[in-house]
């Protein structure tokens, strides 16, 4: 798996998009690529389709390196707008593009980055293309329409844990699931193992937008490279929140529950975290990841024993333990 990431890493920083003109819009995208990330979505590609490939490529060939880079360019657009519509300011522990630059700059940068994530994932065969398009288009309208409703939350007071946790599977777990997807279909999987193979991508995403739910106000600010706290000063409402309310509830606790709606209309960070603290909810937070990891890891049992597999094992327990 460290060989996977390292090909990524030099493989994303060969891409060199600001040798084109103008500068002003290729820049943005070196930039935000090269100061790391997990890379997690492309080492799913890469590692679904030596799944699949079976034995007959084990000559450390990389079908789905392009899709791969596709995937991560693909992830790092979302990044440009996500923090123009959440007003972020840090990203990887550095400004965000809308602040190095401007916000004009930030979604015509993303939109560039959107069609040449599109370039990378058609270098393909021929008879693969219908496929990956049909995929790739579904994982990024899929995207678009969980961001419009993370917004239009924003504004909402009652959201459910239902409708949550459907906005979450669009906005988060449809792009690892859809990478992985692309990463199974250059490697030849059928129909029925992708299909198990998402479900893995779908469980382990909800995961892990949980877990940076829960990051977001528990995590050490330089590890995770992001301000803690930004989901409340935008009014996300998160699981954590919506899971506060709900304990609240049914403990008839009136009075702390209406504190809890106040705070989060003024942003205050330090009386939710207190409040949160009271009836830990982070320990139902954590519950919770740890179930849809555990989902994930059944739905893998149905695939191929290969070294593969092994890896994308291994990934998940490190995923589970993540903490930026
Ligand atoms: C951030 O994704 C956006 C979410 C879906 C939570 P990552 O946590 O994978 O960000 P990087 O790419 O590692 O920075
Ligand atoms: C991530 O949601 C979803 C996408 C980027 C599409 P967040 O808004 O929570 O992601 P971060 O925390 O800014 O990385
Ligand atoms: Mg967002
Ligand atoms: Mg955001
Ligand atoms: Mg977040």
């Amino acid at each position: 798996m460290k060989e996977l990431s390292k090909i990524i890493d030099e493989k994303l920083s060969e891409l060199n998009f600001a040798a084109n003109k103008p500068h002003e819009l290729y820049a943005p995208a070196d930039y935000v690529l090269s100061l790391g990330g997990k890379h997690i979505r492309p080492l799913f590609t890469l590692l679904a389709c030596k799944l699949f490939e079976r034995d007959t490529k084990d000559n450390g060939e990389n079908t789905a390196l392009p899709q791969a880079l596709g995937v991560e360019i693909f992830h790092n657009f979302t990044l440009l707008h996500d923090d123009v519509m959440d007003n972020a300011s840090v990203r990887r522990g550095k400004p965000t593009v809308h602040i190095k630059w401007n916000t004009g700059t930030a979604i015509l940068s993303g939109d560039a980055m959107l069609v040449l994530a599109y370039m990378q994932i058609t270098n393909a065969p021929a008879e693969k293309l219908p496929t990956l398009l049909k995929s790739f288009n579904y994982t990024a309208l899929g995207v678009c329409e969980g961001q419009q409703y993370d917004m239009n939350f924003e504004t909402k007071t009652e959201v459910t844990l239902s409708e949550y946790m459907e906005m979450i599977r669009l906005k988060t777990a449809v792009l690892i699931a859809g990478a992985l997807d692309l990463g199974a279909i250059m490697g030849g999987a059928t129909e029925n193992e992708r299909a198990v193979l998402r479900e893995y991508g779908t469980n382990i995403g909800l995961a892990f937008q949980l877990q940076d739910d829960l990051l977001d106000l528990y995590a050490d600010e330089k590890t995770f490279g992001k301000k803690i706290g930004s989901d409340i000063t935008e009014k996300k409402k998160t699981y954590l929140y919506i899971k506060a309310l709900e304990l609240l509830q049914e403990q008839n606790c009136t009075q702390e529950r209406a504190l809890l709606i106040n705070a989060l209309q003024q942003s205050d960070v330090s009386t939710i975290k207190t409040l949160y603290g009271k009836i830990n909810v982070k320990t139902c937070c954590q519950k919770e990841i740890e179930n849809y990891y555990g989902t994930a890891l059944a739905a893998l049992s149905e695939l191929p024993n290969n070294n593969a597999k092994k890896e994308i094992e291994t990934l998940t327990e490190t995923l589970l333990n993540r903490n930026r």
